[in-house]
């Protein structure tokens, strides 16, 4: 049993997301996502248009997810890789330029997949916003 896990935000479920999860979860047998709460969020800097509730409701809807536990803080990586005994955490490849992940690799396998061009969360919030429509 490979375990995988993820770390984000998943607000207004896009194409990018379903993606990255898809390929996430092929990736292994199991997929977790931690899902940034809306306190976590306030520390990021970012808010989203739904609360942690309903973006985990729609996560645990979808086939290839398999867990969705709460993202509190930064420093909670090394915890979670060992409660759910995981093998490989992926990500974005936003933050392949980052070192904010590399140090994981201690403790498990560090992937960064590509993002999907031309969609994120910010976009839809801005095209709705100007009602540009996809
Ligand atoms: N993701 C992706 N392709 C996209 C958008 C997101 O692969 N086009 C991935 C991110 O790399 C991350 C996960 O989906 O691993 C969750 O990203 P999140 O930050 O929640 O979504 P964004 O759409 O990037 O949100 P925002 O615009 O608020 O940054």
């Amino acid at each position: 049993m490979r375990r995988i896990l993820t770390y984000g935000t998943y607000d207004l479920l896009h194409n990018g997301h379903i993606r990255l999860l898809k390929r996430a979860k092929a990736r292994g047998d199991y997929l977790i996502v931690a899902l940034s709460t809306d306190e976590f969020n306030k520390i990021k800097g970012k808010k989203s248009y739904y609360g942690y509730e309903k973006r985990k409701e729609m996560l645990e809807a979808l086939r290839f997810v398999d867990l969705v536990i709460p993202e509190n803080s930064w420093e909670q990586k090394v915890d979670d890789i060992k409660k759910y005994e995981v093998d490989e955490v992926v990500m974005g490849s936003d933050w392949k330029d980052s070192d904010k992940f590399e140090y994981l690799k201690e403790y498990c396998d560090v992937v960064y997949l590509d993002r999907t061009e031309g969609i994120s969360t910010t976009k839809v919030k801005n095209d709705l916003s100007k009602k540009v429509m996809s």
